[in-house]
């Protein structure tokens, strides 16, 4: 596992620009696993200064987001997919046919899951995958649990993300409590993890990556991956 601090929020979306943009460029055609949050919003930002610059294509790259609530329609203004289109998709020259992010909508999300984790086997796996960090050491939005979710499938969100999420939302009753992701086996075919995590999540980060392996901590898992890069910041 690679560990680089970076001094500041700036910084850090800096440095995982230059990972992403530095693996699209020797991968043209690459398999990009994408998150949402707000910590890698700089960090689309800073790819989408290198589009413009003409330093970077995203012409041949096929995306698939690790996740999205249930119930929202695409169109409303916290859905994952929204957020991808608002930050990233619709600033840069990415095919709108190569990006997937789970179908939140389907009244049949068994049948969403599993097709989307073929979609992923079909595109020829991920390539580099990008993970944020919740505060209760979640990725995606595989929430702790008594053991890894191997494929993409539904989940129940916990209180603890409800809450950290309503944020985003006018009132916390408005966030949804269903969502799809990709399981943990699903994140660890990735050849490549970049994790991102700012410097709130200093203590999650410290329990996740050197404490013991547990599916209480979900991304204490990325401990068993053998390409993991980790951008953290001071301040
Ligand atoms: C959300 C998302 C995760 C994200 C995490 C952290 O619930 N499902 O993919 O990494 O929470 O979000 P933030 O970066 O806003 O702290």
């Amino acid at each position: 596992m690679k560990f680089i601090v970076t001094e500041d929020y700036e910084a850090m979306s800096r440095t995982a620009a230059r990972v992403i943009s530095g693996y699209v460029s020797s991968h043209p055609d690459c398999v990009l696993g994408l998150a949402t949050g707000s910590t890698p919003i700089g960090l689309y930002r800073c790819l989408v200064e290198d589009y413009e610059a003409g330093a970077l294509s995203f012409k041949d790259v096929t995306s698939f987001n690790l996740d999205e609530y249930r119930g929202l329609d695409p169109q409303h203004d916290q859905s994952y997919r929204y957020f991808m289109e608002h930050n990233l998709f619709s600033h840069v020259d990415i095919d709108p046919a190569r990006t997937h992010v789970p179908d939140g909508a389907c009244p049949d999300a068994a049948a969403a899951c599993a097709a989307y984790e073929q979609s992923i086997a079909e595109a020829g796996g991920l390539g580099l995958q990008l993970l944020g960090l919740g505060h209760n050491g979640h990725i995606g939005f595989n929430e702790p649990c008594e053991s890894f979710p191997a494929a993409v499938h539904p989940v129940e969100l916990t209180e603890s993300t409800i809450q950290a999420n309503s944020r985003l939302f006018d009132r916390v009753e408005d966030v949804p409590t269903r969502a799809i992701t990709m399981g943990i086996g699903t994140i660890l075919k990735a050849r490549r993890i970049l994790l991102i995590a700012g410097a709130d999540k200093r203590e999650i980060v410290e329990k996740a990556l050197t404490g013991p392996i547990t599916p209480w901590v979900p991304a204490s898992v990325l401990q068993l991956h053998r390409d993991v890069t980790v951008i953290t910041c001071g301040e």
